[in-house]
């Protein structure tokens, strides 16, 4: 999916949060979005997404505005993900279920997922039970599923173990290159982003300072701010 964003803002009781004034995130971009608490990344995605409004400005998807079709080919996963009350099974089947896909491809498809992400063992435990990681990667797997053309991850590895970091990474590079799915992930591991992400967006205050290749922000940032983010600075 390609997406534009023009003259966005948006105020929480009266402070902006979220300023950024033209962006493009070209069809098959996988995107890195890192700054610092409060920066405004979650607020982003999620009015990507159509969760959240926004208070002026557009965000074009194909060069249209939010709808059904654009809203069925896309998927967030939040940074705190919540699951059904159900099994694991049920969870990365539901949007398939809802999607009407027929019951055998669903059977095959969650289970190819769960495989790859190495939760086959827990199909029939109940969301509820999980522990936080497992909880991410089951929210992962029901929003690959789907194979969405656009994919929008906020932290999606905040509470993962090292090893598992690197089967989730792999499993989103995978699902890229697979496909011609636009990607997003908003990531406070600049190592990940380094090793995922070929463009990224380094956002401040509700604001995109700077965006430009992965190579070029991270190794010859052009902003002072960006520069002392990735050097570890705390920034005022
Ligand atoms: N529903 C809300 N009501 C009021 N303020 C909000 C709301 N949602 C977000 N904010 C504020 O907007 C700012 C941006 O929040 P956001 O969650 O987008 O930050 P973030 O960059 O994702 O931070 P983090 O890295 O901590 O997840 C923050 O200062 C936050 O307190
Ligand atoms: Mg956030």
């Amino acid at each position: 999916m390609d997406l534009q964003i023009t003259n966005l803002q948006k105020y929480y009781s009266g402070r902006c949060v979220l300023n950024i004034e033209n962006q493009r995130i070209k069809k098959g971009s996988f995107l890195g979005i890192i700054g610092p608490n409060g920066a405004g990344k979650s607020t982003l995605v999620k009015i990507i997404a159509g969760l959240v409004e926004a208070g002026n400005g557009t965000v074009s998807y194909n060069g249209s505005g939010l709808n059904t079709a654009v809203q069925q080919n896309m998927t967030l996963v939040f940074q705190r993900p919540y699951l059904l009350r159900t099994t694991v099974f049920n969870n990365i089947a539901y949007p398939l279920v809802v999607r009407k896909v027929k019951r055998q491809e669903i059977s095959d498809r969650v289970n190819s997922v769960m495989e790859s992400l190495d939760i086959r063992s827990l199909k029939d435990q109940k969301a509820w039970t999980l522990s936080g990681g497992e909880t991410q990667k089951v929210a992962l797997a029901r929003a690959i599923v789907i194979n969405p053309s656009l994919l929008l991850l906020d932290e999606p590895t905040a509470n993962i173990d090292p090893g598992s970091i690197l089967v989730m990474e792999e499993n989103i590079k995978k699902f890229h290159e697979q496909g011609n799915s636009t990607v997003i992930v908003v990531t406070h591991n600049l190592q990940q982003g380094k090793r995922l992400c070929d463009d990224i967006a380094f956002m401040h205050k509700g604001e995109i300072i700077e965006s430009g290749s992965a190579d070029d922000v991270f190794n010859h940032p052009k902003n002072i701010l960006t520069e002392k983010f990735i050097a570890g600075e705390i920034l005022i």
